[in-house]
């Protein structure tokens, strides 16, 4: 076997990059996909975990943010800005130091978590937080794009699409054909329009033998898609996807609808009450909003919108790594103790 080389290298052929252009890689994708034994035994299906925090910058973002940077420096760009709830700064914030580029971040006010802003740091990009949600953020990016020298990496950026497909592509390769289901979270609803897009070019080319239904999962207090209009003020405990006017809206919707599946919003508690059981019961440590994935699988298999038997896999975006705060909060302290044997065998009941 030979080391994996990121999603352009593996998948050039099916992505819009020339021979010459200047790939800027971190050796993305390539990531597990993760037999979910306690889920497969709640759900009644046979269930998988694409675990995408095991990307370079911990989320699926650095599929797109490899083809998004390799255009910009075949473009001869010198400087990129994004609008982010966290993930999509850390990995531009590491793409362009690996491009020789500036980064700048625009985040919304307070909402971000420690380790994707301690990310976006430690790599250089030159942060602004700004007094509004993620929408607005995204609004004053674009602006900026348009007005200033400086290419724009979110996910309105098309090659940034084009990058994500490609672990549509990793999970045919791996079950060897399309799952019937596929779950994630929805935010600006890229992702779900990227997967949508790797496995209906996968069918069309005879690669796999048809398409998935696909699931996307809101949290219940940033559900625009589900109500039908923007919310102004999301919220959710997810800040990942705290997000009120998706950028890819309708292409959600269409992905939504030409696959069979479904658009729907867990609560918040849902999303924590997953999250918790991932970790304790899979051992996969994932953020807040990753678990939204798993916990809409589990509700719409009870609502009977997924049948017993079927084979599903899940996306789970991010690393749980990216914001600790959730992991212990109300979890036990350790237990102080001297440099003893007996002591420790006390305190860990073992005698
Ligand atoms: N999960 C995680 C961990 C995310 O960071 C995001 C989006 C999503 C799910 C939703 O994906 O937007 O393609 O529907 N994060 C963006 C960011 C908004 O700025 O990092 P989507």
């Amino acid at each position: 076997a030979r080391a994996w080389r990121g999603v352009v290298a593996e998948y050039r052929d099916r992505l819009p990059v020339t021979e010459e252009a200047p790939v800027v890689t971190l050796h993305e994708g390539g990531t597990p996909l993760v037999p979910a034994n306690r889920v497969s035994e709640l759900t009644g299906c046979e269930v998988y975990l694409k675990v995408e925090g095991l990307n370079p910058t911990g989320s699926f973002k650095d599929r797109g943010m490899t083809m998004a940077i390799t255009k910009a420096a075949e473009e001869g760009a010198k400087a990129v800005i994004c609008a982010s709830t966290g993930n999509t700064a850390a990995s531009a914030a590491a793409y362009a130091v690996r491009a020789g580029m500036t980064c700048a971040v625009l985040i919304p006010d307070g909402k971000i978590a420690m380790g994707k802003l301690a990310q976006a740091l430690v790599h250089g990009a030159r942060p602004l937080q700004v007094q509004g949600n993620f929408d607005d953020c995204l609004e004053l990016a674009s602006k900026l794009s348009v007005d200033y020298p400086v290419a724009l990496v979110n996910s309105v950026n098309p090659y940034r699409l084009q990058g994500q497909k490609t672990a549509a592509f990793e999970v045919v390769d791996a079950l060897g054909d399309a799952p019937d289901v596929h779950c994630l979270p929805v935010g600006n609803a890229g992702n779900i329009t990227a997967y949508w897009m790797g496995y209906t070019e996968y069918a069309s080319a005879g690669a796999a033998g048809g398409t998935p239904r696909m699931f996307g999962f809101q949290s219940s207090g940033s559900s625009p898609i589900v109500n039908g209009e923007p919310v102004s003020q999301p919220r959710t405990i997810a800040t990942a996807i705290r997000i009120g006017n998706p950028a890819s809206w309708s292409h959600a919707e269409r992905a939504r609808d030409e696959s069979g599946g479904r658009i729907d919003a867990v609560t918040d508690r849902q999303i924590l009450t997953t999250y918790r059981m991932l970790a304790a019961q899979e051992g996969v440590f994932v953020e807040l909003a990753s678990a939204a994935s798993v916990a809409g699988l589990m509700q719409a298999v009870q609502q009977g919108r997924v049948e017993p038997g079927s084979r599903v896999v899940c996306t789970v975006t991010g690393n749980g790594l990216k914001d600790p705060d959730w992991a212990l909060s109300g979890a036990p302290r350790a237990t102080r103790i001297p440099v003893d044997a007996h002591a420790a065998a006390g305190a860990l009941g073992l005698d």
